[in-house]
């Protein structure tokens, strides 16, 4: 898979191109990334991309000309794939639409903005979708980008083992159960028991029920749509 990321800080990228699991995938040739300076695209002196909101109001808009320019570009270059912006008044992002777009197999451009905003008419005629992380405001699109692009890379077939991401936290429709390793006893605390017991079925028993009290304690809400999805079986005892 291949992301064109368009953002004003290139070298912030290197945190998933040098770093673990993405960078990995990325030497096995699971995914590539180019990084795009929309100042590349500019002809003035300055180098302009941003400018004062017509209507008043704080901060700075970017300007649709340099980032539509740099969409051609990327275009020319061979991505013809989806086109995504971040911004925290974007469709949130989820497991669901991860695993959707892995499955998908297209290629992504990634538009990264910063200050106030982006020019609408540039979002309107050359960006699919936006996204957001959360509800609450980065500086920039493009910690948002990095976290897109992890969570799409490490679920690539070969990124990691395929059974880690058939069981971990939402593609159950629950949380993950919690884990533990090495020592058996730490600080006075001990494994709960039937872990070390070689059990399977009361082992995958005991993390069922840990991750439905879990999730009934701080997601409700994810119970609710485990059980409109069918996620939850008779066995269930909430
Ligand atoms: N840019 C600024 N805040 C953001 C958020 N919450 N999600 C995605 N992009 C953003």
């Amino acid at each position: 898979m291949r992301f064109d990321v368009i953002t004003l800080f290139e070298p912030m990228f290197a945190a998933v191109t040098e770093n673990g699991i993405t960078s990995r995938a990325m030497q096995r040739g699971l995914w590539s990334l180019y990084t795009w300076n929309p100042r590349e695209e500019t002809e003035d002196n300055h180098r302009t991309v941003d400018d004062r909101p017509f209507g008043g109001g704080p901060g700075m808009v970017m300007m649709a000309d340099p980032l539509a320019r740099t969409v051609r570009r990327i275009r020319r270059s061979g991505n013809v794939g989806r086109v995504v912006s971040f911004a925290p008044n974007g469709t949130r992002l989820t497991d669901e639409t991860v695993r959707r777009w892995v499955a998908e197999d297209r290629d992504m451009v990634l538009i990264c903005g910063r200050y106030e905003g982006i020019d609408q008419r540039f979002l309107d005629n050359y960006v699919d979708e936006t996204v957001s992380i959360g509800d609450f405001v980065l500086s920039g699109g493009e910690l948002a980008a990095m976290v897109l692009i992890d969570a799409v890379v490490r679920q690539l077939p070969g990124a990691i083992k395929e059974l880690s991401t058939l069981d971990e936290s939402f593609s159950t429709g629950l949380l993950d159960a919690p884990h533990y390793t090495r020592p058996e006893v730490w600080e006075g605390q001990a494994v709960p028991e039937v872990l070390l017991s070689g059990h399977h079925a009361n082992i995958a028993k005991w993390t069922r029920e840990q991750a439905l009290e879990l999730t009934l304690r701080t997601r409700a809400d994810l119970i609710e749509k485990a059980k409109a999805s069918g996620k939850l079986s008779e066995t269930d005892r909430l």
